[in-house]
């Protein structure tokens, strides 16, 4: 893995944001737990996006739908038999691969060695063969090329096969009549089969949009990158439906509108690209990428896809229940037309870690911290009394009493004042507030600011709204 990624991942694990899945059996690959402060940066960026869809757009409602659905579903939707990957295993390490990604990293590596042409057109033949759903030409291609295992260093390997990435289980008691669920792998059907609920009970009017933040399973084949693929993740899904014929010109909005609010939250536009789908889903009539720039290179961070009546129209056919909707502008039945917007809460936790992690070295000192935006630093000041007598620490609860109840608040009285300050900027704490012998005369406190590391006195009458100014996005 790429040094970048290594030291924001033992970062993230030593300082309280994320850990492997039950680490002490050596963790579950693919799955992550998030700590004291990755809870809090999770959610926050969880409530800017919900607050930005439903509240401020004025014209989305949220909804909550269950992880299992009707198998029926996921029928409907295509996933049942076209949520695939191809796999292939290397018969001497037992060791499953993508088949694509390993023809991929080979033409990579084809690149690097200055064989750019031959990089090319291994690319390219992959593409039209996974376009044809040509298996056994896929098989070819990786023992022509005499592609090798990584671990076993041989190309032993075993057919293609198609692999689906949805988990089952089995609901009810297996001696009854159990039947076999699956875990969703994204959350908008859930959205889609409430479509009429929704619209009817909120009534709402087409063009409107439904939200939701949920779980969704996949099982990757090719899990890596830290929690850039994993395989429980959550998604901030975004379904706008619009009058047919509509949808390209809010296929455009929803990606600058997007892209906006990327930028808002700090991610530098040099980082961040648009990428239009060549190939593109069953269910799209056009689709794109934001992508960001981790270390690893330019990769997905959210999707927008126009869906077209694609999933309405199908669950239509299955469940025998309309889904239509009546336009009073224009006096027709129609089934809208959808814009998704789809963005893994997951990947952009990691993009915001990556964006915010800053190494400075100059002659005298090095210092690492974390340049979060205020709006989501999981801690928004950390209070601090220089020493631990004078009434100092009784002064400084006090502080904490006025603050906590709107902002996430740390006390902390033990060690120097420098070591404190280096814990917060490990965390991204934006402000640290010292409470001095000055304090408990003139009711001032000093606010260490992280980024510049500069100081100043301010009257603890002010913090909150400064803070509150700081924290607004
Ligand atoms: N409803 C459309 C949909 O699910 P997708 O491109 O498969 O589209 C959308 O996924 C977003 O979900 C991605 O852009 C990514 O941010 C996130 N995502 C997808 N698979 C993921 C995984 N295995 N781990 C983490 N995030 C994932």
């Amino acid at each position: 893995e790429n040094a970048q990624l290594k030291d924001i991942i033992s970062h993230a694990k030593e300082y309280g944001f994320v850990y492997p899945s039950s680490e002490i059996y050596d963790g579950l690959q693919a799955v992550y737990d998030y700590g004291a402060y990755g809870v809090e940066l999770k959610n926050n960026l969880k409530r800017l996006w919900w607050e930005t869809m439903t509240r401020v757009s004025g014209n989305i409602v949220g909804i909550d739908a269950a992880i299992f659905m009707h198998p029926t579903t996921w029928k409907a939707s295509g996933h049942v038999d076209s949520f695939n990957d191809p796999m292939i295993d290397n018969k001497d390490s037992k060791k499953r691969y993508r088949a694509d990604v390993l023809v991929e990293e080979h033409a990579a590596k084809l690149e690097n060695e200055g064989q750019v042409e031959k990089a090319k057109s291994l690319t390219a033949a992959l593409a039209r063969l996974l376009e044809a759903e040509d298996l056994a030409g896929v098989r070819d291609l990786i023992t022509n090329e005499g592609i090798k295992c990584p671990i076993s260093g041989t190309s032993n390997w075993t057919d293609v096969r198609q692999f689906n990435l949805m988990f089952s289980t089995q609901v009810g008691s297996v001696a009854e009549d159990a039947s076999t669920i699956y875990l969703r792998p994204e959350t908008a059907q859930g959205i889609f089969v409430n479509f009429l609920n929704v619209q009817k009970t909120a009534r709402m009017k087409v063009p409107f949009g439904i939200a939701q933040i949920g779980k969704a399973f996949r099982n990757e084949i090719v899990a890596r990158q830290f929690i850039f693929r994993m395989r429980e993740f959550e998604q901030m899904e975004m379904q706008f439906f619009v009058r047919p014929g509509t949808e390209l010109d809010w296929y455009q909005k929803w990606a600058d509108t997007r892209m906006r609010w990327h930028l808002a939250l700090g991610t530098p536009a040099a980082k961040l690209r648009k990428h239009d789908h060549e190939k593109l889903a069953h269910y799209a009539n056009a689709a794109m990428d934001i992508e960001f720039e981790f270390p690893f290179g330019f990769k997905e961070v959210e999707g927008i896809h126009s869906r077209t009546d694609f999933d309405l129209k199908s669950h239509q056919e299955y469940s025998k229940k309309k889904q239509q909707y009546f336009d009073p502008e224009i006096i027709q039945n129609y089934i809208p037309y959808v814009i998704e917007t789809s963005i893994g809460a997951d990947r952009l936790f990691l993009l915001t870690l990556c964006n915010a992690y800053t190494e400075e070295k100059t002659e005298e000192k090095s210092r690492t911290y974390l340049k979060f935006h205020p709006a989501v630093a999981p801690v928004k000041a950390a209070i601090l009394p220089i020493v631990k007598k004078d009434g100092l620490p009784e002064k400084a609860q006090e502080i904490v009493n006025l603050l906590k109840y709107d902002f996430n608040i740390i006390y902390e009285d033990s060690g120097s004042i420098g070591k404190r300050y280096t814990r917060q900027d490990l965390i991204g704490t934006p402000f640290c507030i010292a409470v001095d012998h000055q304090t408990l005369e003139d009711n001032t406190v000093t606010i260490r600011h992280r980024d510049t590391t500069e100081q100043e006195r301010v009257a603890i009458s002010e913090l909150h709204g400064r803070i509150a100014e700081a924290t607004s996005f």
